[in-house]
């Protein structure tokens, strides 16, 4: 199977990254991946790696922002016995132990300048310098990284490095949200439902066009992470029914008579009769005549839009 197929979607968006990252995974290039927090950024780096002609040598995890300041440069570049207090033995860091494969470096953004030194140069040379000791080793390992925040905006506030930005960011590979590819939506939901029920070993529950329609509408801030997770709870909860709007979380079902930002009363205020009119003809003119259409696209039924419509001589 190729590595790529576990990462669903089909928006064009998403399958330019996809492709990008098919090409990419085929060279040694260092790869910068961004995109908002549950947008797919692992998977990603794991399919490169999985896909790379380094997929049988270790494949190596480390999370920047978890790592204690403190010991960054030793945990990634390793230490040598005595270099500090507490330092009992020699250490091997992550680089080492990824000899040969590749090295996810998630959450970049949150790395000291000072590690981002050491990084560039190890990324230039392929040099490796523990700590503690003088001699650098080369080890060759491909690197990926990820973040979930705007590192051009680190750059320009002097927090990240931007020789090293650039020198990441060779293919940008930057994941889409997921509000951002409304045509996915039904096809994730869908491929989740389906797995999901397998792996609990329950039947498997049918979207209604309604609740779809919700799903479509909602704005995901935590992206497939989020869609995943409502979709095992829908599995585990409703087996083998009908899920309708009614269903979904209060958050996700889009209240129909919430205040409309676009609709903003201006503060020298308006005249209530001629917005009215507009926005009947608007809506005629939306559907082309249709006003039954029309109707429905203000939220009232067809005998009360014509009687508006008489009301005002349209
Ligand atoms: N395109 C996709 N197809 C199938 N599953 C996906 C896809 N994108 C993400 N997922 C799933 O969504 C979840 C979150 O993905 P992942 O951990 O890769 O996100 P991330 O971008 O690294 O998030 P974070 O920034 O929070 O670390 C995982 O369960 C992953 O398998
Ligand atoms: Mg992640």
């Amino acid at each position: 199977m190729n590595a790529f197929e576990q990462l669903i979607g089909e928006s064009p968006e998403f399958l330019s990254v996809l492709r990008s990252a098919e090409i990419v995974a085929a060279t040694d290039v260092t790869v910068l991946i961004e995109g908002d927090t549950g947008t797919g950024k692992e998977l990603l780096a794991q399919a490169i790696h999985d896909s790379s002609n380094r997929s049988s040598k270790p494949f190596v995890t480390i999370n920047c922002a978890a790592l204690p300041e403190a010991l960054v440069e030793s945990e990634l570049f390793g230490h040598k016995k005595g270099a500090f207090t507490g330092a009992v033995s020699d250490q091997a860091g992550y680089i080492k132990q990824a000899e040969g494969g590749t090295l996810f470096l998630d959450e970049i953004g949150e790395l000291s300048l000072a590690v981002q030194a050491k990084l560039l140069r190890f990324i230039e040379y392929g040099e490796c310098q523990c700590v503690g000791d003088s001699r650098t080793q080369k080890i060759d390992v491909r690197l990926v990284a990820a973040t979930n925040r705007d590192i051009s905006e680190q750059v320009s506030k002097g927090l990240f490095r931007e020789d090293l930005y650039y020198r990441l960011k060779i293919v940008p590979l930057e994941l889409p949200a997921l509000k951002h590819r409304h045509k996915d939506i039904q096809l994730i939901a869908g491929y989740f439902i389906s797995s999901l029920s397998q792996r609990h070993d329950l039947a498997k529950p049918k979207l209604t066009s309604s609740a779809l329609k919700q799903l479509q509408n909602y704005s995901w801030p935590g992206n497939v992470r989020e869609l995943r997770n409502l979709c095992e709870r829908l599995v585990v909860l409703l087996p083998g029914q009908e899920i309708t709007e009614y269903n979904l979380p209060a958050d996700i079902v889009q209240k129909e008579n919430t205040s409309l930002a676009i609709l903003k009363l201006p503060s020298q205020g308006l005249n209530l009769e001629l917005l009215e009119t507009d926005l009947l003809k608007q809506a005629l003119g939306l559907s082309r005549g249709n006003k039954s259409r029309a109707a429905r696209l203000l939220g009232i039924s067809r005998d009360a839009f014509l009687y508006r419509l008489k009301k005002y001589s349209i």
